[in-house]
């Protein structure tokens, strides 16, 4: 006798809200207050809360530099233009990530040539990234899918073998740590996201971090208004812009920072125990964790979802069972490359630039992104992982309940 499930009018396994985001306290009403009381709102001699945030930031992320922006989507265009990588320029990244992934790159006029992932992991194939370099090749963009750390020793090799740029899309994945390090400047450097649904929040914002000092000055640069340091306030040097961050945002991202590393302990305690769970005692596979992977930054928690293991149930009619007993929950990405976004901008760039028969005419050979966006992809958002392992019990009570009923779902 199976229990009867919420979407047939039995009582949800769940009626309680998991818990709520973001998390703010004291710390950042007083520094609101005070940075309202300075009069300093934006840029400063010294750099007020923004130096002290990029300084923080990229420590904590094993890095040497920081530079502040004001979103993750502006932190991926000016890492491209630091490197100089624009017009008649591929630049590898994953199908299934973000859309700014993609358009950052035809932002500043390089074509995103979309590479498959790997089928346990979500993340970029590193074999399927080598069978697409070129000779336009200039950089390869790994995603950190969910804050799942991408096969970054791969990833380098073949990088360094073809002598392309490695910028590291962190942008979900804050504390994520690979063989110990944490992610961002393991390549040459790597980009970050703030923006209301990440792990760290100040509604919108972004950071690069690098080791390479010569890159951090061209970042700076390229990020205001192609100035340089000791240059005076009209002298542009490089073609930039205006992607300041506020004091506003540093003065949130120092608040939030404090309990940055407590939050990130209780994900990765959760997420470890609820992936044992789910894979144990249901027919969901969670995203496959290599060991290198020594922290998950969990900004999602991602699973695979085969109907043969619920009776044949299609994805939408699970997703739907599993929102009745209360767990939210939802289908993810879609293929990027099926955008009209992503291929007007395709055509127009190819149509400006000389590009002969350099980027397929045909859609990306992508079977897995297909997959995981059509099929399988199942997402549990980051702060359903900040309560207690009993919160975790509960969705893997729901994904059990909906799974033995499901061959009655499917007859309703
Ligand atoms: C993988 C990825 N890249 C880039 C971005 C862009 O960041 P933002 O929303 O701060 O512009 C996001 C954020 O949603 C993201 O998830």
């Amino acid at each position: 006798m199976t229990e009867k499930l919420a979407a047939l009018g039995g009582p949800p396994v769940r009626t309680r809200p998991f818990p709520a985001w973001p998390i703010w306290g004291a710390e950042e009403r007083t520094a609101l207050m005070e940075t309202l009381e300075s009069g300093d709102w934006g840029i400063t001699a010294d750099g007020g809360r923004i130096a002290t945030f990029e300084q923080a930031f990229a420590e904590t992320h094993d890095a040497a530099y920081g530079q502040a922006v004001f979103n993750g989507s502006v932190a991926l265009g000016v890492a491209l233009r630091a490197n100089d990588i624009g017009y008649g320029d591929e630049v590898l990244i994953p199908a299934y990530t973000f859309m700014a992934t993609a358009t950052a790159c035809l932002m500043v006029g390089a074509i995103p040539v979309f590479v498959d992932i790997e089928p346990g992991t979500y993340n970029m194939d590193p074999a399927a990234m080598e069978v697409a370099i070129t000779p336009r090749t200039r950089a390869v963009i790994p995603v950190h899918i969910g804050g799942l750390p991408a096969d970054m020793d791969r990833i380098e090799a073949i990088a360094a073998q073809h002598g392309i740029i490695v910028l590291e899309d962190a942008c979900q994945a804050h504390g994520a740590a690979w063989k110990g390090r944490r992610v961002g400047a393991i390549g040459h450097l790597g980009c970050f996201s703030f923006q209301s649904s990440k792990n760290i929040n100040a509604g919108e914002g972004g950071l690069i971090v690098t080791d390479d000092e010569a890159l951090a000055e061209r970042c700076w640069s390229v990020h205001n208004c192609g100035r340089i340091r000791d240059g005076r306030w009209y002298q542009h040097e490089v073609l930039g812009s205006n992607y300041r961050m506020t004091q506003w945002q540093a003065a949130i991202l120092l608040a939030q920072l404090t309990r940055f590393e407590d939050l990130a302990r209780r994900r990765e305690e959760n997420g470890r125990y609820l992936a044992k769970r789910l894979a144990q005692e249901t027919g969901l596979q969670p995203q496959e964790r290599d060991e290198r992977v020594t922290q998950h930054g969990y900004h999602l928690f991602i699973s695979r979802y085969t109907p043969v293991a619920f009776s044949g149930l299609p994805r939408d009619k699970f997703l739907a069972a599993l929102q009745a007993e209360g767990i939210p929950c939802s289908e993810g990405y879609v293929p990027l490359y099926r955008m009209p976004a992503i291929q007007g901008g395709v055509q127009r760039l190819k149509a400006a630039v000389d590009w002969p028969g350099a980027y397929p005419e045909t859609l990306p050979d992508c079977p897995v992104t297909e997959r995981a966006c059509a099929e399988e992809g199942i997402w549990f958002t980051q702060a359903m992982l900040l309560g207690t392992s009993a919160d975790m019990d509960d969705i893997v009570a729901a994904v059990a309940k909906v799974q033995a009923a499901s061959g009655e779902l499917l007859e309703a």
